[in-house]
């Protein structure tokens, strides 16, 4: 009778308590859509400053939330922050933040080794019944999982940035991945707001595994002198309905990380030429103009 009563139908709230490891850009906006949701938070990061600020980010995003949720009642948005800022609970300690998580998110950083001591600890640690996921953009879910003793307890949620905006959830099943994990997953993923897709543990899953040859071949483009970025970008706006041009869109997503993307993905499968880095981003990396953020990328955002 207990066993029946934790079947799929009933997973759809089995997951209340959620704990995020990581609290930065991702991490902290996972954290914030699962508390104004209703979602009990556990946010973890590496010392007490940085979640300091990770909850100071937390609270201006609820802020800004409740005025559009509440424009004319602003004292039920204030409710809404409170409530919601309450239910965050920030931790440095891994043992006691897993303690009661029938969900734990991993946002760290985009590194094979740590996420798998991360993962290898957790699983000491945290109870048989919890869930493990990861939020990894470009790493496989089965090789993070692989250090674990609940594989079927495993799989890929990823988000995408910015977290409250963005519709998107991509609920990644590996081989092992239980029925009845996966259902726990889409049916959370639909609790805090986002529509689910889903898919195999294949690199990039799906938006990445589309977007960043995409991309890379747009600045194939230019580096043969085919076209210059500004007619690129222009190009698919208009021709295509794009609303960011893919020179545009490399450049607000910081050729650091695309590079390290494609440069893993070529690491692990030479042999497929769309994941072959581009010289021109190898060298705008090497030259620090990493795109929007730090001023220069393709194009100049100085003023
Ligand atoms: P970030 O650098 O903003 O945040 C990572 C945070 O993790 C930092 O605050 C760091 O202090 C913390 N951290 C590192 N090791 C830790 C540990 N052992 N325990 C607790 N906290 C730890 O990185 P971001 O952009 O939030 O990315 C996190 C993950 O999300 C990566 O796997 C990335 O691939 C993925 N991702 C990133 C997207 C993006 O647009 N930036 C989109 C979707 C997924």
């Amino acid at each position: 009778i207990l066993k029946s009563s934790l079947s799929t139908s009933t997973a759809r709230s089995a997951i209340k308590n959620v704990t995020i490891i990581g609290g930065g850009l991702m991490g902290s906006g996972i954290a914030q859509v699962a508390a104004q949701t209703g979602h009990n938070v556990t946010l973890v990061e590496l010392n007490a400053d940085i979640l300091k600020k990770a909850e100071a980010s937390i609270g201006n995003n609820l802020g800004r939330v409740a005025k559009k949720m509440f424009k004319d009642n602003p004292s039920e948005g204030e409710k809404f922050v409170a409530e919601a800022k309450k239910r965050v609970k920030g931790c440095t300690d891994t043992k006691e933040a897993v303690q009661d998580a029938d969900l734990v998110i991993e946002a760290i950083v985009e590194k094979m080794e740590i996420k798998h001591k991360l993962f290898k600890t957790l699983d000491e640690q945290a109870p048989q019944k919890t869930i493990f996921a990861s939020n990894t953009s470009s790493l496989s879910i089965g090789e993070i999982a692989s250090v674990t003793g609940r594989k079927d307890r495993f799989g890929g949620l990823h988000f995408f940035n910015p977290v409250p905006v963005m519709k998107l959830l991509e609920v990644v099943r590996i081989p092992e991945t239980s029925d009845e994990t996966f259902n726990a997953m889409m049916a959370w993923g639909k609790a805090v707001g986002k529509t689910c897709v889903t898919c195999k543990d294949t690199p990039g899953f799906i938006v990445n595994r589309l977007l960043v040859p995409y991309i890379a071949e747009a600045i194939r483009m230019v580096e043969r002198g085919d076209a210059t970025p500004r007619d690129i970008d222009i190009a698919m706006k208009l021709g295509a309905g794009y609303p960011m041009g893919p020179i545009e869109l490399a450049d607000y997503v910081g050729h650091d990380t695309s590079n390290s993307i494609m440069q893993g993905w070529f690491k692990k499968y030479p042999e497929n030429p769309l994941f072959k880095p581009n010289d021109s981003v190898e060298k705008l990396v090497k030259e620090g103009k990493l795109g929007v953020k730090t001023g220069e990328g393709f194009y100049n955002y100085k003023k």
